[in-house]
């Protein structure tokens, strides 16, 4: 009974998702040479189980490590399934590990370094493999002692515990490549970060990535989605939205975003409590204005710190969501036609569009547009990053803004 509740509770967390190879081979493929001399920890990977491992040991003098590093959980569900090192351990899947892997050489000699040379290794007791003391939790002591020796950390943390996760590399300083759910951009403990550049997104962004996982996969739409990848969707399943988040400099980030809209009021309206004008699509921000800009938040996919500075997250002079009224922005656009269309003319020119009231804004519309004012005239805000019933510009649901300013 006391072990199912456990069960329960571990599978309400969810955090038992387990990367594919192919998905981490191709985002390490940028950052070799970050490598070179290092020791890396993988610091939620049973080795039993963690491609992560599987990688860093496959690819161990390629990328010239120093050392490699991985302790697993004991709150961890599947076991050794696709690598038998501890097969003395199999029985029991509750005892936490911890491996090191200080050499990788072609013992069986067939001329590539491959995970039987690893378990070899292991079993001849040239590499490290002990039990830990306790369960294996990355904040616990002895994985903290573990992690002040590493160089690099490489996971896929659990996504319950990402931002103690996140906190606890910035605390000890250390350099990292981690998976994540995209919202993570949005955490309090996470946007400064980012706005500060100690924290950036990595190749991949908003991914739908498959992952080896033991929950049920009910829904069609993602078993045909894991059935057109190639795997098999009782034992794979589909999570969208996945990004990576890094502290290793790499080459897209130094790359310049090629702008080519042009700037017209009409087409990039202004937020009532921000001087910000609203951009829908990251491709179409404006090559020639020099004011601060809300953008959707996948324009952190495309940041490039010397084009770009982030100004803000979402919030508005006064503290408050950004907001952009319809009502508002009818009076601006009528603000804008009169100043075109009565430049000429006396009659309206003491008139500051500004100050007047509804009913003189209700005077300024047409016979459509009164009836478009009338129907239309709610504020609407961008609360965060979810798309809700308010999150709305001029009837259009649209996302969360971070506010940037071009910087060349
Ligand atoms: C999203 S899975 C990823 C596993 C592996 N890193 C991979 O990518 O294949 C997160 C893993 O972290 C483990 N985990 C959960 N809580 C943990 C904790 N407090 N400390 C260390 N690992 C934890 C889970 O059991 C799970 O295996």
């Amino acid at each position: 009974m006391a072990l199912q509740n456990l069960h329960a509770a571990q599978t309400a967390q969810k955090d038992e998702f387990y990367t594919q190879l192919p998905d981490i081979e191709n985002e390490l493929k940028n950052y070799k040479s970050h490598f070179k001399d290092k020791v890396v920890f993988c610091n939620c990977d049973d080795p039993y189980e963690s491609n992560f491992f599987k990688y860093f040991a496959n690819n161990f003098n390629y990328l010239g490590l120093k050392k490699l590093i991985a302790t697993c959980y004991n709150g961890s569900h599947i076991t050794g399934t696709e690598l038998s090192l501890f097969e003395e351990e199999k029985e029991s899947d509750k005892i936490a590990y911890k491996v090191e892997i200080s050499e990788v050489s072609d013992v069986n000699g067939d001329g590539r370094v491959d995970l039987a040379d690893v378990e070899y290794l292991i079993k001849n007791k040239k590499n490290v493999l002990t039990r830990l003391k306790g369960n294996g939790d990355f904040r616990s002591k002895e994985c903290i002692e573990l992690l002040k020796m590493a160089d690099i950390v490489v996971t896929n943390p659990p996504f319950s515990l990402f931002r103690e996760y996140i906190a606890q590399l910035i605390e000890y300083d250390k350099k990292f490549l981690v998976l994540g759910n995209m919202n993570a951009i949005t955490y309090k403990e996470v946007f400064p970060l980012i706005k500060h550049n100690k924290l950036w997104i990595g190749y991949g962004f908003n991914m739908s990535l498959v992952y080896k996982s033991p929950y049920e996969n009910k829904l069609e739409a993602n078993r045909a989605f894991v059935r057109q990848k190639g795997y098999n969707p009782d034992k794979f399943i589909k999570v969208p939205a996945i990004a990576w988040f890094t502290n290793l400099d790499h080459k897209k980030r130094h790359e310049d975003l090629i702008l080519y809209k042009k700037y017209t009021p009409e087409e990039y309206p202004k937020y009532d409590n921000y001087d910000a004008i609203n951009v829908d699509k990251v491709s179409e921000i404006p090559c020639d204005y020099e004011g601060v800009m809300g953008v959707p938040i996948t324009f952190l996919d495309k940041y490039n710190p010397e084009q770009f500075e982030i100004v803000e997250f979402r919030k508005g002079a006064d503290g408050k969501d950004l907001v952009y009224s319809i009502r508002e922005e009818k009076r601006r656009e009528e603000k804008r036609r009169e100043s075109r269309l009565y430049s000429h003319t006396s009659e309206y020119s003491s008139v500051d569009a500004n100050s007047r009231t509804d009913e003189q804004s209700q005077r300024y519309c047409g016979t459509r547009e009164k009836q478009v004012c009338k129907n239309t005239d709610s504020a609407t805000s961008i609360p965060g990053m979810i798309k809700n019933a308010e999150g709305k510009i001029n009837g259009k649901i649209t996302y969360a803004r971070i506010t940037i300013r071009k910087i060349k």
